[in-house]
């Protein structure tokens, strides 16, 4: 898989995508990320990147020309590519995004900034705008590297165990459960005498009831009970009976 990143802050992305689980995923080469600064396609003097808006109003408007020179040089007519802006207009990225994004051979991303890039290049380009939550970022940056990070981690080997993906928060749709590790008693501090009973059907019910009741506390909107098992119906109808 290959991500194009266009920014006009390739040092904000640059450092963070060399370390951990991503940095490993490049140097494995199952992964290539480069970063690509949107200034050195200004052509102008000052290496413009932005203009006033028409029309008036408050902030900057990224400029056309750059960005078009920047996306057609990453652009390879041989491969199928997927454009992405970050902007807060965009349509909200989930766990389901990052599964259809982490299938696609090429992925081009464009850090938005200021009050967001002239329109005409959705025009020129098939582009789809994703937006990573309700909140109003400086930039695209950040939202970028969320985007590969959740998208990186899925492609085959990044992770060593892919048991571990999988049993991630959200890979069903529901929370995670609480997890404890070494030692079992910390300053008096316990861990459910479950986990340390080695019977693993009773851990993993455990588990599911914990994940359960996490997502009913925190993330309602997320069960979806007409998915749910009848376990998991009757241990919900506990814990709601339990509230009461
Ligand atoms: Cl993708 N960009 C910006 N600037 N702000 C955001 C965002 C993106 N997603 C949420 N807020």
């Amino acid at each position: 898989m290959r991500i194009d990143i266009l920014t006009i802050f390739p040092e904000m992305v640059n450092s963070p995508l060399r370390q951990s689980i991503i940095g490993k995923a490049v140097e494995k080469g199952l992964v290539k990320i480069p970063v690509h600064d949107i200034r050195k396609f200004a052509k102008d003097k000052h290496n413009t990147v932005d203009d006033v808006p028409f029309g008036g109003g408050a902030g900057m408007v990224m400029k056309i020309e750059p960005l078009t020179s920047a996306l057609e040089s990453v652009l390879d007519k041989s491969i199928q590519t997927k454009i992405i802006l970050t902007s807060p207009q965009g349509k909200r990225f989930d766990q389901k995004a990052a599964k259809r994004l982490s299938l696609e051979k090429h992925l081009v991303i464009i850090c938005g900034h200021y009050k967001g890039i002239d329109q005409r290049i959705e025009q020129l380009f098939p582009i789809e705008e994703v937006s990573i939550g309700d909140y109003v970022l400086t930039g695209g940056e950040f939202a970028c590297l969320v985007i590969v990070d959740a998208i990186v981690r899925l492609v085959p080997g990044a992770i060593g165990d892919f048991t571990s993906a999988e049993s991630d928060s959200f890979f069903e749709d529901i929370l995670g459960y609480p997890q404890y590790t070494r030692p079992a008693n910390f300053r008096g501090l316990g861990v459910p005498e479950i986990l340390l009973s080695g019977k693993h059907k009773k851990i993993e019910s455990w588990r599911r009831e914990q994940a359960l009741k996490k997502t009913l506390e925190n993330r309602p909107d997320l069960l979806d009970m007409e998915l749910l098992g009848q376990e998991d119906l009757k241990l919900i109808d506990r814990m709601k009976k339990d509230k009461t």
